[in-house]
């Protein structure tokens, strides 16, 4: 599945603009900057079709994905985006916390972690979110090239404790680089079990 053709589908920068929910959908959330782009675009090989940048807040609308008509993959705005005006940023945020809560058809939301940095208070309001509205959730630390595998599997583990007392994560916590390539076909495999066959 994750050889098929992927194709930009819809872009919504309100609720009501959202497609309707045909296929099983999974969305990648997290903070801006951690890779989310980048990610989608290693999985599914086609550089370049979710645009990514080194300047944060690129992505500024749930852009809706369809690959090989067997799933929808969302590519959610950051969160966190310290230079854009206030205004702008609460809607984002907004549109994100309505979408991951009340989306019909969402199956998963990979939650991205930045392996440096690790979780943080806004990671924990999604988190916390999520719980509340049963929403299935799994994270990925993500750029682990850019750390020693020692403090990967460290940081690893460290959320993993954080969330046992949690219902709605899938564990466990998988280590990523869209960079390097690893963890990119674990995460396919996990994936695509939830594509429709
Ligand atoms: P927003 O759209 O702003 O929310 O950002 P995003 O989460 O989509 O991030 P994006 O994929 O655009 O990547 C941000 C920056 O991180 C880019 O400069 C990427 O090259 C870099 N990056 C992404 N993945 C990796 C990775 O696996 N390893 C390393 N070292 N850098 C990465
Ligand atoms: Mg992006």
């Amino acid at each position: 599945i994750f050889r098929s053709k992927l194709t930009f589908f819809a872009a919504a920068k309100v609720s009501s603009s959202f497609p309707p929910p045909d296929l099983p959908e999974i969305a990648f959330a997290g903070r801006s900057n951690v890779g989310k782009s980048s990610l989608l675009n290693a999985l599914t090989r086609n550089w370049g079709v979710a645009r990514t940048s080194d300047k944060p807040g690129l992505t500024q609308s749930i852009n809706f994905f369809n690959l090989g008509s067997k799933l929808c993959l969302v590519d959610l705005p950051g969160y966190g985006f310290a230079y854009a005006k206030e205004e702008v940023k609460d809607a984002w945020e907004e549109l994100v916390k309505e979408y991951v809560s009340t989306r019909v058809g969402l199956k998963r939301v990979c939650l991205l972690i930045d392996t440096k940095w690790g979780m943080k208070p806004r990671d924990r309001e999604l988190i916390d979110l999520m719980e509340r509205s049963q929403t299935k959730y799994q994270i990925l630390l993500t750029k682990s090239d850019a750390v020693f595998p020692i403090d990967v599997a460290r940081r690893a583990m460290q959320i993993e404790e954080s969330l046992k007392a949690n219902k709605s994560v899938v564990q466990p916590v998988m280590m990523m680089s869209s960079r390097t390539g690893a963890g990119i076909r674990s995460l396919r495999t996990v994936l695509a079990k939830i594509a429709r066959v």
